[in-house]
């Protein structure tokens, strides 16, 4: 099978196990369990728990405790989108090829989606211990409130907001790249590792790695932003430049956010080059890297 091919089953199997955790509708509660399931099911790439599933195969897991960690990344990450879509942060109307969860269902209704999707998030996670009461889901959970938190993908959407406008520092747009975007990659794969058994050492490996990932990711999306199709990513282009955000493009030029891409990617590479017992899966993850850095939306 060709790397196109694998990752398009990858994908196939984590949209399976999202929606497996996604919220049953009752009699009351069935207009925000709506509009959760709206933006869950919207689509997107699903990398994050393509990525945890793959660093799980890559330290030799193959029991079913990622499965939980996979879908709650994935709300956590949806309902980061739901928020940062809101009018009084990027104001976007348009996200994952469809009208925006606050278009859809008005402002109220997303932020409380958002609300809701952060603690389904926490109770899905929380269903791993079904599976197994170990050591390695409590360093799972560990991971997770991290990379979540204000030490991790909160911390970093923080300050973008906060500091929208202003010229920034070069440490200040490292700080809210590797945060706001590098956080929930990086708690991807090092879930996965952990899940797996994987030791600190390896564990840290991914966190390395996945912080190097995050930063071409979310460069690559600045890139697309300016000169992406709209069509293709699903989400309005010119977005940043609209809101006066200071990004990689504005700070270091075109030239050096596309080299830094690349740089980035690479590091991530020599990192899993060095790391795991399967090599076949080591193969598909650099070739995901290598893919990320070229994609288009
Ligand atoms: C968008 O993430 C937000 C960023 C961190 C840049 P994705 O590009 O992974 O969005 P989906 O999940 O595919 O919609
Ligand atoms: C968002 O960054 C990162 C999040 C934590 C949601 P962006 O604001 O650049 O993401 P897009 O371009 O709207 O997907
Ligand atoms: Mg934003
Ligand atoms: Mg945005
Ligand atoms: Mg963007």
């Amino acid at each position: 099978m060709n790397f196109k091919e694998e990752l398009a089953k990858r994908t196939e199997e984590a949209e399976r196990i999202i929606v497996e955790y996604l919220p049953l509708a009752g009699d009351y509660d069935k207009e925000i369990i709506e509009a959760m399931n709206y933006s869950v099911s919207a689509g997107g790439k699903r990398l994050r728990p393509v990525l945890m599933m793959s660093a799980y195969r890559l330290f030799g897991g193959d029991g079913v405790s990622v499965k939980p960690f996979m879908a709650a990344m994935e709300m956590l990450h949806t309902y980061s989108l739901v928020h940062d879509d809101l009018p009084a942060l990027d104001n976007d109307d348009y996200r994952r090829g469809m009208l925006t969860t606050h278009k859809k269902f008005g402002e109220a209704a997303a932020v409380l989606c958002g609300d809701a999707l952060l603690h389904q998030s926490y109770e899905t996670a929380m269903k791993a211990f079904d599976a197994e009461q170990s050591e390695r889901v409590i360093r799972a959970f560990r991971i997770f409130g991290n990379k979540s938190g204000i030490y991790g993908m909160i911390g970093g959407q923080s300050a973008d907001v906060i500091h929208t406008g202003e010229m920034i520092s070069d440490g200040l747009l490292y700080y809210i790249y590797e945060k706001k975007t590098g956080a929930l990659i990086e708690g991807s794969l090092m879930i996965g590792a952990a899940l797996a058994g994987a030791s600190q050492a390896d564990i840290d490996k991914m966190q390395k790695a996945g912080a190097a990932i995050g930063m071409a990711f979310q460069i690559q999306d600045d890139v697309l932003d300016l000169e992406g199709n709209e069509a293709l990513l699903g989400k309005p282009v010119n977005s940043d430049e609209r809101n006066g955000k200071k990004t990689y493009i504005t700070i270091h030029g075109m030239d050096k956010a596309k080299s830094d891409i690349r740089y980035f990617s690479e590091e991530a590479v020599k990192i899993i080059s060095e790391t795991g017992n399967n090599t076949c899966e080591r193969e598909f993850l650099n070739n995901l890297i290598r893919h990320l850095a070229e994609r288009v939306k």
